[in-house]
């Protein structure tokens, strides 16, 4: 299949495209490199062989994004390009609505216009809330969202599903991610945000390389086993292969789903701390803070549905995703 990959050398976007290459499919990538550099085309090269075709477009750029599906004839998209930090989203709303709603709608429209019939979606296991019981279940639909981009997220799942109830030719499939980390076993790509990461684990890997000084805990006070919040983290390689899955079965049904890919395991801040001082070798110091607003309890998927309709099981664990992320680190120390 020829697939447009959207933010395709961003974290998430560069991993799958290997993926792709690796299955056989062609890849066309859409980023304006917002967040992502052009030697991850390097990379993607260096670890599957093949460079994929490249434009430097913004999704918000309707010419220039209409350019791109006039010179290609896609068969599915991959719709990753996004703005994704949630602090930032509550001090820019419209930022975060037009790049992610006006931009994605360029997307649909002119998937619509140059009939690209199979779409799969970025969404986020935060489109739950805190309105539910864990595991999450895709059939509880959608929560209330407590910040602009996890609303982002959600309009653009109904905004799919929508589109594909008035086409009938049209296939959707709105994955839930819960919480990526990790990177390319090879030390290729990876993650490692500009500034203070909002994240744990980029943040755990700069006090790893002593960048920062100590991780600062949200909250030992959680009905948790240790009193630290819990998350479902996933390799991002295990969620690459997921995307490859989700396109398939794309091209092979009509409709709208929505999927959660996840591990379907909880791990605690702790215990994610441990696993990567086990992975680098050393103590990482931290202190505990207050409760971060915005933050849940206890988060992981019900990951049923992705096996049931995908396929799809997650194969590597949090010591491999630890590992990978510091030998990432290790190689990209500024
Ligand atoms: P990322 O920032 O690494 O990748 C996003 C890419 O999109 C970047 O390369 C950026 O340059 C590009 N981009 C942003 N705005 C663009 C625009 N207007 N035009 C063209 N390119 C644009 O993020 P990621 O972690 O790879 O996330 C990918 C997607 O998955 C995002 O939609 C994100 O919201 C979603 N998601 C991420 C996580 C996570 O924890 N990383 C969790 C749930 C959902
Ligand atoms: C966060 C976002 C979520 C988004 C996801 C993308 C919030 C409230 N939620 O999820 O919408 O989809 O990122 O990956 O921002 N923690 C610390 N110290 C830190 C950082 C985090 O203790 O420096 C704790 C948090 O309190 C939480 C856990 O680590 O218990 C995971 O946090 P994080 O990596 O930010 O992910 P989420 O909050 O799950």
């Amino acid at each position: 299949m020829k697939i447009l990959v959207t933010g395709g050398t961003g974290f998430i976007g560069s991993h799958t495209c290997v993926e792709l290459i690796e299955s056989g499919h062609e890849v066309v990538i859409v980023d304006n490199l917002y967040n992502s550099s052009i030697e991850v085309l390097d990379n993607i090269e260096a670890i599957s062989g093949v460079k994929p075709k490249f434009y430097k477009v913004d999704i918000l750029d309707r010419p220039s994004l209409e350019e791109v599906f006039k010179e290609n004839d896609f068969d599915a998209i991959i719709h990753f390009a996004g703005y994704k930090a949630v602090g930032e989203s509550v001090s820019i709303p419209l930022t975060y609505y037009q790049n992610n709603i006006s931009g994605s709608l360029n997307i649909y429209e002119l998937m619509q216009k140059y009939h690209v019939d199979n779409i799969v979606f970025s969404s986020s296991a935060t489109v739950y809330g805190d309105n539910f019981e864990v595991p999450f279940k895709e059939e509880y639909g959608q929560g209330d969202t407590t910040n602009p981009y996890g609303t982002t997220k959600k309009f653009n799942e109904i905004i799919l599903t929508d589109f594909a109830r008035a086409n009938k030719d049209i296939s959707v499939v709105n994955l839930r991610y819960f919480n990526p980390i990790g990177a390319h076993p090879s030390g290729l790509l990876g993650e490692d945000p500009e500034g203070t990461p909002n994240n744990l684990v980029p943040y755990i890997a700069k006090v790893a390389t002593g960048e920062l000084d100590h991780l600062r805990v949200f909250g030992d006070d959680y009905d948790t086993p240790d009193g630290t919040g819990v998350r479902d983290y996933i390799h991002v390689v295990d969620l690459a292969k997921a995307h490859l899955k989700a396109v398939e079965y794309a091209t092979s049904h009509k409709g709208a789903e929505v999927i959660n890919v996840g591990s379907g395991k909880g791990y605690s801040v702790l215990e994610v701390l441990k696993a990567y001082e086990a992975a680098c070798g050393k103590k990482l110091p931290y202190k505990i803070y207050p409760r971060r607003e915005g933050d849940i309890a206890v988060c992981y998927a019900d990951t049923t549905k992705a096996k049931e309709l995908l396929g799809f099981e997650v194969f590597r664990g949090i010591e491999d995703m630890c590992r990978d992320s510091y030998n990432y680190m290790i190689r990209h120390k500024k």
